[in-house]
C-alpha cells in the first residue's frame, strides 16, 4: 500500500492519505418523484400557495409565484419564488416576530437594493436596523461576525428580532452564523441576490465564517426561517458570477437527475442570456433537489455530500490559485469535469458522459479543465485537507450512473493520479487549446 503525504499548511503541517485503506462505496438515491422535471406543475400568481417539495409547476413561467418547502429535522420552511417580492411587505410579515429587523448586506448590493428591502420590512411596523460589510470573501470572518453582533447589541435585539441576510453566499453565509449564536439563536431570512445563492448556499442552513487556516471552517448548522427569492436581483448580477451560479445548476442534474442535465443541454445559452422562464425553471428545480436532499440529509451523515461533486478537485484549484482567482463555480465547473473523467477512467460511465458534461459547461463559459499551474503535487497537498477526508482516507464524489452521484473511497489511487496527470499531459500537447478552456472561452 503506498500512502501520501501532503503539506497544505506549510512545512509543519503533514496529513497522511491513505486512499487503499478503503471503505464500500455509499450509494444513495433520491426519491424519483423530485427528481423529474414533469413532476412540477404550474402555479397561477392567483393561486400561490404553501406548496411541499412533491407539488409545483410544468415549466414555469416568469410571471408565476412558487413555493417549496424544506423538510429539514430542526426546521421546516418556505422558499418563495416570485418576481418583484422584495419590496413587498407581505413578503416579509408572516416571518417578523418581534419588533426589531436587522439587515445584512454589503457595499455593492447596498445600493442596489437595500432601501427596497428597508422599506418593504418598515411598512410591517416594526424598527428596521442595518449593517453594511465590505464586499469580499476576505470579510467572511469572525471579526464581521462581530461587528453584526455589535449592531445587535447597541440597537438592543432580542430573541424575537430577526435577522435579514441580503446578498450572495457570502452574506448568507455570515448572516446566518451571526444568528445562530446571537442570544443562542434568532431568526434570519435569506433573501439571495447571485445564482449561486439562490439555487444552493440560501437554501440547507450551512452557515459560518472562514478561518485563516482554511475555508468555512467554523460555522453552524442553522436553517433559516424562510428563503426569499426574487429572480429581478439577478438583472445587476455580472455575467461571469452568473456562470458560477449556472455550473452549480447543472451539477444537480448530473448528480441526481439526467433529466434535468438534458434540459440544461437544450436550454443552457437561455440561461446564459437571462431568459426569464428558463431562469424560474433551473432556480426552481435546483432547489428542489437541494431541499429533497436536505430533507433526508441535514447534517450531511451521507446522501447530502452528493452536492459536493467536483468540489474536492475544484477547492484544490480555488485554494492553489489564490481564493477570488478563479470563482467557487468556475472551479466546481472544472472539477466535475474531472470527477467525470475520473468516473469513466473507473469504467462506471462512458466518456461520452464526460465530454457531454464538457460540452455543456463550455457553452455556459465556464472552464472545463484544472489550470496547469495546479500540479498532481498540488491537487494532492490542498485534496489531502478537504472536509472529505476522514480518519486520513480520501473520499470523493464520483458518478455511478449518469444522473447518481456516490460518494466513494473505493476506488485505486492510480485512477485519481491518473487523471490528474492525464489534464498535465493534455497541457502539454496543445497549449493554446488548453488555456482556452481554462479561461472557460468557447472552442
Ligand atoms: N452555505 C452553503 O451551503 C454554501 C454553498 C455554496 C457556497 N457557499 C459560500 O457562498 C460564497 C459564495 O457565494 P456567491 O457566489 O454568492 O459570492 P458572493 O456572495 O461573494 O457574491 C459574488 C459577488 O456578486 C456581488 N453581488 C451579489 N448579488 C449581486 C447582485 N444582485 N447584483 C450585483 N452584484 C451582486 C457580490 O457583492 C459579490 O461581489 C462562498 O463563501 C461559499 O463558501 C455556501
Ligand atoms: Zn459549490
Amino acid at each position: 500500500m503506498t500512502s501520501l503525504y501532503a503539506n497544505a499548511m506549510g512545512p509543519s503541517f503533514i496529513v497522511p492519505l491513505a486512499m487503499n485503506n478503503r471503505r464500500q462505496p455509499e450509494v444513495f438515491t433520491l426519491r424519483r418523484s423530485l427528481c423529474d422535471p414533469t413532476h412540477v406543475r404550474r402555479r397561477s400568481r392567483s393561486s400561490l400557495k404553501t406548496s411541499g417539495v412533491t407539488m409545483a409547476a410544468a415549466t414555469p413561467t416568469a410571471q408565476c409565484e412558487y413555493t417549496l418547502h424544506v423538510d429539514a429535522d430542526s426546521r421546516k420552511y418556505p422558499i418563495l419564488f416570485s418576481e418583484g417580492v422584495i419590496s413587498k411587505p407581505d413578503t416579509f410579515k408572516p416571518f417578523i416576530t418581534g419588533d426589531k429587523v436587522l439587515i445584512v448586506t454589503n457595499s455593492t448590493i447596498a445600493p442596489l437594493y437595500l432601501n427596497q428591502v428597508k422599506s418593504a420590512i418598515a411598512a410591517t411596523g416594526v424598527s428596521v436596523f442595518d449593517v453594511v460589510l465590505p464586499d469580499g470573501e476576505e470579510y467572511k470572518s469572525l471579526d464581521y461576525v462581530s461587528q453584526i453582533w455589535d449592531v445587535c447589541m447597541e440597537h438592543r435585539l432580542d430573541r424575537k428580532s430577526v435577522l435579514i441576510a441580503l446578498g450572495g453566499g457570502v452574506i448568507g453565509d455570515t448572516t446566518g452564523f451571526a444568528a445562530s449564536a446571537f442570544v443562542r439563536g434568532v431568526p434570519f431570512v435569506q433573501v439571495p441576490t447571485t445564482l449561486l445563492a439562490i439555487v444552493d448556499s440560501s437554501v440547507g442552513g450551512k452557515t459560518g465564517i472562514n478561518h485563516p487556516m482554511g475555508k468555512n471552517m467554523i460555522g453552524a448548522f442553522y436553517q433559516p426561517h424562510a428563503v426569499i427569492v426574487d429572480s429581478n436581483v439577478l438583472k445587476t448580477l455580472d455575467d461571469r458570477q452568473l456562470a458560477a451560479g449556472i455550473a452549480e445548476v447543472i451539477k444537480y442534474g448530473i448528480i441526481c437527475d439526467w433529466r434535468f442535465f438534458e434540459w440544461c443541454e437544450q436550454n443552457v445559452e437561455r440561461l446564459s442570456s437571462r431568459d426569464p422562464d428558463a431562469t424560474q425553471y433551473a432556480m426552481i428545480q435546483s432547489c428542489k433537489y437541494k431541499a429533497d436532499i436536505v430533507s433526508q440529509d441535514e447534517k450531511e451523515s451521507g446522501l447530502r455530500a452528493i452536492l459536493n461533486l467536483g468540489h474536492t478537485f475544484g477547492h484544490a484549484i480555488e485554494a492553489s490559485m489564490g481564493y477570488g482567482s478563479w470563482l467557487h463555480g468556475e472551479a466546481v465547473a472544472a472539477g466535475m469535469v474531472m470527477a467525470c473523467e475520473m468516473s469513466a477512467r473507473l469504467g462506471w460511465i462512458s466518456s461520452d458522459v464526460t465530454r457531454r458534461v464538457e460540452a455543456v459547461l463550455a457553452r455556459a463559459s465556464l472552464p472545463t479543465r484544472p489550470p496547469p499551474s495546479v500540479t498532481l503535487e498540488r491537487f494532492m497537498t490542498y485534496m489531502s485537507v478537504d472536509k472529505k477526508v476522514e480518519a486520513g482516507v480520501l473520499r470523493l464524489i464520483l458518478l455511478k450512473e449518469p444522473g447518481k452521484a456516490i460518494v466513494t473511497s473505493d476506488f485505486p489511487e492510480s485512477i485519481l493520479f491518473d487523471t490528474i496527470m492525464h489534464y498535465q499531459q493534455l497541457y502539454k500537447e496543445s497549449p493554446g487549446t488548453y488555456e482556452h478552456a481554462t479561461l472557460g472561452l468557447p472552442k
